[in-house]
């Protein structure tokens, strides 16, 4: 099978088949409009290949995923988080010397201008940390201005990952009026933001072992996941050859809203609404039901994810690990076990294949963690930066890559004539 055929009005068009390494099967129909004047019409894109990338494989049927031909539950049990970036990033794992390197230059660029700081200082402490994110990531292009595609990216890469993790701290120290916390250079990459968020400073601060694990696997889980809403939106904002940071910060907006990264703090803030409601579980089921409310089950049901969500399981299983070892008695986490188990025995979700996906088990083990909600979806964020940067690097070096531009079916008024206000 090398082609399609698709008939129009009575003619004929061939179009060529693309096969992915996965035996995934894609129709060409880049020259249709050419050659025919249609376009196709895919609103949401469920059914659209924006483009060819060797990054990272899901099949939504069978709950696979796997970053550059590894699975993620090899990558969960062990891998380090900085070793996924450089596997993401670079597209193999790296070698001790490579591994020791990449590490070396994440500490040495760490620290952020000190000027930076006074950026903190202009929002008022009610601020969302996520808006302090996007705009700390979209301010580097102010200090490292020549974050184009030239020499410097590496380095505006590494300057990217290493001070993220610092921006998200700091903007949790300044909503809490805390002094901030200087990244160290002892610690490993999750272990030195554990160390910004909890440490005082002036006090002896030892990052617990099973934070420091909890969360590094946390940003595994996250670090990829192909073209979703905020990925796409990275390669559409760097398809213009915005810079890297412009680009980045794009996708921290985009994965703010609640339907994407956005749903593990909404899935909080539902289990509690449960939880104060006396745990009426109908009443919420039926409403997430009802087409007529605006309630979803948050936390359930995925674009890809048609059986299970991967990522959901292995945090199913460490929920309950985690909340053990840190002696933590979170009876959220029961609301949610018992809503699911509810959910999935329900006739609507059954039907329409809505199972919990990674956002509903990463909220209470951000929480156990001692997280704010707020925070829960800058923890996603830093977690997708890796993948973000993949993408907007695989895109930028693509000889054939073009700007993004998809069209539309204009359904609006046909061509009518100005009547100038003071004729009618
Ligand atoms: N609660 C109730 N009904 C739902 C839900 C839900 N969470 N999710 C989907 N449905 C229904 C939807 O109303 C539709 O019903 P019908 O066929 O009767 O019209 C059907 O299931 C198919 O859903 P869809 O809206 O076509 O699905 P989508 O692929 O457009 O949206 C989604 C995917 C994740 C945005 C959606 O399932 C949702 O809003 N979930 C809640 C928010 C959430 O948990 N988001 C995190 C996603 S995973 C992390 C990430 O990658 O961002």
């Amino acid at each position: 099978m090398d082609s399609a055929k698709l008939i129009l009005q009575g003619k004929e068009y061939e179009l060529p088949i693309i096969v992915g390494s996965e035996g995934e099967i894609g129709i060409d129909i880049s020259k249709l409009r050419a050659q025919s004047g249609a376009i196709t019409l895919d609103p949401g894109y469920g059914n659209t290949g924006s483009c060819l990338s060797s990054i990272t494989f899901i099949d939504g049927e069978k709950g696979i995923l796997q970053y550059r031909g590894y699975p993620i539950e090899e990558l969960a049990r062990g891998a380090r988080f900085v070793e996924v970036c450089h596997l993401l990033i670079y597209g193999h794992l790296p070698s001790e010397n490579e591994l020791t390197q990449f590490r070396d230059q994440l500490i040495h660029h760490s620290m952020i201008h000190e000027d930076m700081k006074k950026l903190f200082e202009g929002y008022p402490p009610t601020v969302h940390p996520m808006a302090v994110l996007s705009s700390m990531i979209s301010s580097m292009s102010a200090y490292y201005p020549n974050s184009g595609n030239g020499e410097d990216v590496d380095l505006n890469i590494i300057r990217l990952l290493a001070k993220a993790k610092t921006f998200a701290a700091f903007s949790y120290k300044k909503s809490i009026g805390q002094p901030y916390v200087y990244p160290r250079n002892d610690l490993s990459y999750p272990g030195d933001f554990i160390h910004m968020m909890f440490a005082v400073p002036a006090e002896p601060y030892e990052v617990p072992p099973v934070l420091e694990d909890a969360l590094n696997l946390l940003l595994i889980l996250h670090a990829d996941h192909e073209q979703n809403c905020s990925t796409s939106t990275v390669r559409m904002v760097g398809s213009s050859q915005a810079n890297l940071f412009a680009s980045m910060a794009g996708g921290v907006n985009a994965l703010w809203g609640a339907l994407h990264g956005g749903a593990n703090q909404k899935v909080i803030q539902m289990l509690q609404m449960i939880y104060d409601d006396n745990e009426d579980y109908k009443k919420y089921i039926e409403l997430a039901k009802d087409k007529s409310s605006d309630f979803k089950l948050m936390g359930f049901g995925h674009r890809v994810y048609k059986n299970f969500d991967p990522r959901a399981l292995i945090l199913k299983e460490s929920s309950d690990k985690v909340l053990e070892q840190l002696g933590v008695d979170d009876p959220l986490l029961e609301i949610g076990r018992n809503l699911e188990r509810i959910a999935l025995e329900d006739e609507y979700f059954i039907e329409r294949k809505l199972y919990p996906n990674v956002d509903f088990y990463s909220g209470i083990i951000y929480r156990a963690m001692g997280l704010p909600t707020n925070m829960f979806t800058v923890m996603f964020a830093l977690g997708r930066l890796p993948g973000w940067i993949a993408h907007w690097k695989e895109m930028s070096e693509d000889p054939h890559g073009r700007i993004y531009r998809p069209r539309q079916i204009y359904t609006g008024e046909t061509k009518r004539s100005l009547k100038p206000i003071h004729m009618r």
